[in-house]
């Protein structure tokens, strides 16, 4: 099996999320300098022990000389179809070799669009198994048989789910406690339901996020908005509510009509 996580941290105690992908291309979650879980947040996830990573190579599960993960689909057309077994080994190992349970995903274009709800959920699992699969799809009776979650990143197709599994470990590791530093916060995100006002009320829509500014205070002519420059908090923080609805309005009509309760 190809674990290349394993043994990398010096951190002895387990993080509260453990992350397992199954994937024929491990390498594209090692923790190897340029690649996407040794960068930047994902990679302080990992540092600060609030989150490790997996990858197992479905391949070395495969029987037969060719270690074959795939096969001509029944019925005929193009592609290649992922085999029962390989995969259905390659879980059970995977599981037994830690004993918190893991939720199961299976990364496809045919599952439900992921949002920002579905990975404030997933953040709070103490383990998630990524499925992410290649060739023209997977045998329909291992699908039934795992039984995962299946999520999609997007109405668009990708040759794999591997980099719609990056894309699912970066937005939920960013939310981990300690994973941004502390100077950041994902509070204010796009998608982040917004706090309830200072009596408590309203709150918990999902908006867009407002424009941000930086110096120099004119730039090719244009000033930053003056309410920014005012020093008052109250003030900027309506302004910027203001500017996130607005926004949201304007691109993401379809954002409104789900807050605040739904999405
Ligand atoms: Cl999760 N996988 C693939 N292969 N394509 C996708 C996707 C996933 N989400 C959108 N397109």
């Amino acid at each position: 099996m190809t674990d290349n996580s394993d043994d990398q941290s010096s951190s002895t105690s387990q993080a509260s999320l453990r992350i397992d992908v199954l994937t024929t291309f491990p390498e594209l979650f090692a923790d190897r300098e340029g690649c996407v879980l040794a960068t930047s947040i994902p990679a302080r996830a990992r540092r600060a022990g609030v989150a490790e990573y997996h990858a197992t190579d479905i391949r070395s599960f495969a029987t037969g000389k060719h270690q074959k993960t795939d096969d001509r689909p029944f019925g005929g057309g193009p592609g290649m179809v992922m085999l029962c077994q390989p995969l259905w080994d390659a879980v059970q190992a995977v599981e037994a070799a830690d004993p918190r349970p893991a939720t199961r995903i299976l990364l496809t274009p045919q599952g439900v669009p992921l949002t920002q709800a579905m990975v404030e959920e997933l953040a709070k699992k103490p383990r998630l198994l990524l499925i992410s699969g290649h060739y023209e799809g997977i045998d329909e009776r291992v699908i039934d048989k795992l039984a995962p979650l299946e999520i999609s990143i997007g109405d668009y197709v990708l040759s794999g789910g591997e980099v719609a599994a990056l894309v699912l470990i970066d937005a939920i590791v960013r939310l981990l406690p300690g994973a941004l530093g502390h100077e950041e916060s994902a509070a204010e995100d796009s998608f982040s339901p917004t706090a309830p006002d200072s009596k408590g009320r309203g709150g918990g829509e999902r908006l867009l996020d407002c424009p941000h500014y930086t110096r120099p205070r004119e730039w090719m002519g244009v000033e930053v908005p003056p309410v920014l420059m005012s020093g008052d908090h109250a003030a900027v923080d309506r302004w910027r509510l203001e500017q996130r609805r607005e926004r949201t309005a304007k691109r993401r009509p379809d954002l409104l009509k789900k807050n605040p309760t739904q999405n």
